[in-house]
């Protein structure tokens, strides 16, 4: 198993209280965990790009408090994240996989249309099941960004939703000669990135 984290280590340790408590016990189940790892650009981390995985989970996306949450700009910025972690995910993924996203079924949350999102990338959706926060009994969900970081958020209504490949998804018999759209995605994401950086 393998547990990423967007932030730094070192980000991780100033801004949460159990970051360290958690971290070490993750260790200790042997578990690997990657830090610096961005959703939109994955497949290409050194540690991943040559593994599946079986299962790929991203529990409450959330791409920051920019706007307000029924703001078309701020649900905008949430939609391009979860797709960037689809496209991804999609390629590093066993063709049985499953990719889970947990998330808030309410407005505004709802208009991110996620079972819409995941269709465009030629997933399906398997299941959507109830999510239950006492189901992970020492599971602490946090708001992840923002003044109050380290605060967890009441989840309320949600669903985790499963998607998979279809069986026999188009394009499925790739050639391996060719770059995959993910990689491609991830590479011109990697370019925008650096050319707002230089344009500061
Ligand atoms: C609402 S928090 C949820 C955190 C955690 N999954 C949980 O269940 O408590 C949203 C998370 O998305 C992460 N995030 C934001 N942008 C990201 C990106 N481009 N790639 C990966 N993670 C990202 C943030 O670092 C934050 O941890």
């Amino acid at each position: 198993m393998i547990a990423t984290s967007f932030d730094s280590e070192e980000f991780l340790m100033q801004n949460y209280s159990n970051a360290r408590t958690n971290l070490e016990e993750l260790k200790e189940r042997r578990c690997t965990t990657l830090h610096n790892v961005n959703a939109h650009t994955m497949i290409l981390h050194p540690l991943l790009n040559l593994k599946v995985f079986d299962r790929i989970i991203y529990n409450f996306p959330h791409a920051g408090f920019m706007f307000s949450e029924d703001d078309d700009r701020q649900i905008k910025l949430h939609q391009e994240l979860v797709r960037g972690f689809l496209r991804n995910a999609f390629d590093m993924l066993t063709e049985d996989g499953e990719i889970h996203i947990t998330h808030k079924t309410t407005h505004p949350y709802s208009n991110w249309k996620i079972e819409k999102l995941a269709n465009e990338i030629g997933l399906r959706l398997l299941e959507e099941v109830e999510f239950s926060k006492w189901d992970y009994p020492s599971y602490v969900n946090k708001r992840g960004s923002g003044s109050r970081i380290d605060n967890t958020f009441t989840v309320g209504e949600c669903s985790t939703f499963k998607f998979v490949k279809p069986y026999f998804a188009e394009g499925s018999e790739s050639d391996d000669a060719e770059l995959s759209d993910s990689t491609l995605m991830a590479l011109r994401y990697i370019e925008v990135a650096d050319q707002r950086k230089n344009c500061r």
